[in-house]
């Protein structure tokens, strides 16, 4: 079996360490920054969003495959992990951090187009699916992980989870691949 994510962000191995001593246990694992990584590099001067930074793992492993001329904007509303994303990756200048409710930040840019989009929070994912699937460009990538049952999983997640994969599988402008694979990985693009 092939596992192996190197190179890894140098900026990775620093944040993994003040995530571990943050106590923070949503972070997100290797395997799902490695594929981030590849799929931003096929979108050079593209324009990305994720929607849950955490302390800001997987937005390491999304700036290192943007070129130059790209931008990732990214948001939480939890001050605490932020700081650790700002520390680490705040002087980049391609990013855009905000601290700012889900809901909040989708209804004030629902003008905006991007080419990936890595829903991680609830908002994008489990609620207001349709407003980003709307800010989804043709041929952009829509990817969320956690789609296998976890560990923390609160009681009545299982239905959510299903109900979601049903609602992304029924729409007519995506085509999905969905991976038995990381924490279970689900890659959608945009037909048109
Ligand atoms: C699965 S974690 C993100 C993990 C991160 N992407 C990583 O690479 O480790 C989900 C994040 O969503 C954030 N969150 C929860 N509710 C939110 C809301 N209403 N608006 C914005 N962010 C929220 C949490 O603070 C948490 O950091």
């Amino acid at each position: 079996m092939i596992e192996d994510f190197s190179p890894i962000p140098k900026s990775y191995s620093e944040i993994q360490k003040a995530t571990v001593e943050s106590g923070f246990t949503m972070a997100s694992d290797l395997a799902i920054g490695s594929l981030l990584r590849t799929l931003a590099v096929s979108k050079p001067g593209g324009r990305f969003l994720e929607l849950g930074t955490g302390t800001g793992l997987s937005t390491s492993w999304i700036l290192e495959g943007m070129d130059h001329n790209s931008r990732l904007t990214t948001i939480d509303n939890d001050v605490a992990c932020l700081s650790i994303a700002q520390k680490y990756l705040g002087n980049d200048p391609r990013l855009n951090l905000q601290c700012i409710d889900g809901e909040d930040w989708i209804n004030a840019n629902l003008a905006k187009r991007f080419d990936l989009i890595f829903a991680d929070t609830w908002h994008g994912k489990y609620l207001m699916l349709d407003h980003i699937l709307e800010m989804l460009k043709p041929s952009g990538f829509y990817i969320v992980d956690d789609m296998n049952p976890q560990p923390n999983w609160p009681e009545g997640h299982a239905e959510k989870a299903e109900k979601f994969i049903e609602k992304l599988d029924s729409s007519r402008f995506l085509t999905l691949t969905k991976m038995n694979w990381s924490t279970g990985i689900i890659v959608a693009t945009r037909k048109y």
